[in-house]
Order: structure tokens, then sequence, then C-alpha cells
């Protein structure tokens, strides 16, 4: 937790209520140790979702398809989904869970490895996404971060989940152990290299586990 626990349950007492399916859907996932977008995580996805208004989404890391039918009940009603999932156990119920989701036919699950799906993603071209959340392998973010830069669109906006990794990105390369360095390491890469993008403007900010939104400004 990187925010005070206190204070995170406090915040979490604000949220709005999920809707009954997703209420349920959120229940088993986290019965069943799924990890889908915390409380704050979501609460700061639908703001988004709110001020940018996005056509088209893109998820990488569909897990059990929480987080894409959740973004699917607060888009516009004119925008899509695509999300990416490779674990055949998960892929499974998330197929299950979007064939019941109110707005099903507005979200394609692609089935695969993320970094081969993405460098085949033509859509309607480049630039043709304008709301891309990254929730998939951290260690790989820092690979995915050449096509995300093709498929968003001037004006788009990019979150990635779980940058802070408990706080412990924070944390000397000495202070982590040998089992956690190498995620260590490529996290701080690649956080350094979007605060670093002329083609980025981007906020790194300590929600759930750490989010950066960045939107794309050349
Ligand atoms: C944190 S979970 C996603 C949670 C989901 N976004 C939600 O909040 O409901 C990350 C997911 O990414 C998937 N994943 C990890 N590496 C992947 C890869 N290289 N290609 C496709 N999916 C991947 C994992 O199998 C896992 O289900």
């Amino acid at each position: 937790m990187i925010v005070d626990e206190r204070i995170t349950a406090y915040i979490n007492t604000l949220e709005k209520e999920l809707p009954f399916h997703l209420k349920e859907l959120e229940k088993s996932a986290l019965l069943e140790g799924v990890p889908i977008i915390r409380k704050e995580t979501q609460t700061f996805l639908r703001f988004l979702l709110a001020v940018k208004k996005p056509r088209r989404i893109l998820e990488v890391g569909a897990a059990v398809g929480f987080s894409a039918i959740f973004m699917s009940e607060y888009m516009p009603e004119d925008c899509t989904i695509v999300t990416i999932e490779k674990v055949e156990m998960r892929l499974v119920k998330a197929r299950k869970h979007i064939s019941f989701a109110p707005r099903r036919n507005k979200i394609t699950l692609l089935e695969g490895e993320a970094l081969v799906l993405l460098k085949k993603l033509a859509l309607d071209g480049p630039n043709s996404l304008d709301f891309i959340f990254l929730d998939a392998a951290k260690a790989q973010y820092l690979n995915y971060l050449p096509e995300i830069m093709r498929l968003l669109s001037k004006g788009g906006i990019l979150v990635t989940d779980n940058v802070l990794q408990d706080g412990t990105v924070a944390e000397s390369r000495y202070g982590i152990t040998r089992r956690d360095r190498t995620i260590h390491t490529r996290m701080r890469e690649y956080l350094y290299t979007l605060t670093h993008m002329d083609e980025l403007e981007t906020a790194v900010i300590p929600v759930g586990d750490g989010i950066t939104v960045s939107t794309k400004v050349k």
C-alpha cells in the first residue's frame, strides 16, 4: 500500500457503488486472487473516461474482463474496446464475463501474446486509439512502448497501472530482494522514459498501486 491504509479506507467509503454485475465480478475475481484494478484506480479511470470521452480504447491485460467491462460502462455510447489477454485460464473466464456484459458488442477480446498482437494491430492505421490502458506484464512495458506510441493518437491518453509496485520502485536497488531486481530496474527505466519523452506529457500519481497518466503532445 503506497498511501496510508487509513486514508485509502476513508477514500474508498466515498467511491460510487458499482452496478450489480460489476460488484459480483469484482467479488469473485478477488476471491480467486485475480489482480484486478483497485477501487481508487476504478474511480480514477472513470474520471479520465468522463473527461476524455474516447472513441477507441485499447487495454493490454484483460485478466477475467473486469476492467474492460468496467470501462465499457463509463465510456461514451459510440466507443469500442479492444482488450488483450494470453493466459487460457483467464481467457475462459474473460470470454464468459464479456458475453454477459451489457455492452458486450463493444468489447473485442484478442487472445495471445501482447507484443505480437500489438505489432499486428492496425485498426484504422496508426494514431487510431485515443485511450490505452496498460495493465499486463510489468517488465514488458518498455517493449510495448514503440507500438503504443504508433497506435496512440495526438491528444490520446495512456494510463499505466502498478508503476510504483507497492512503493518498492522508490527504494534503492540494494534494498530490493534479488528476485524483484529485474522488475525494479525495468519499471524505473519505463518511468524515466515516459517522463522524459518529448512526445509525451506524463504524471506519476500515487493512486492504487501507482499510475502514470500520459498524453501524446507530438
Ligand atoms: C493485472 S492483470 C489485469 C487485470 C485487469 N486489467 C483488470 O483490472 O480487470 C494482468 C493480466 O495481464 C496478462 N498478461 C501478462 N503478460 C501478458 C502478455 N505478455 N500478453 C498478454 N497478456 C498478458 C496476465 O495474464 C494477467 O491476466
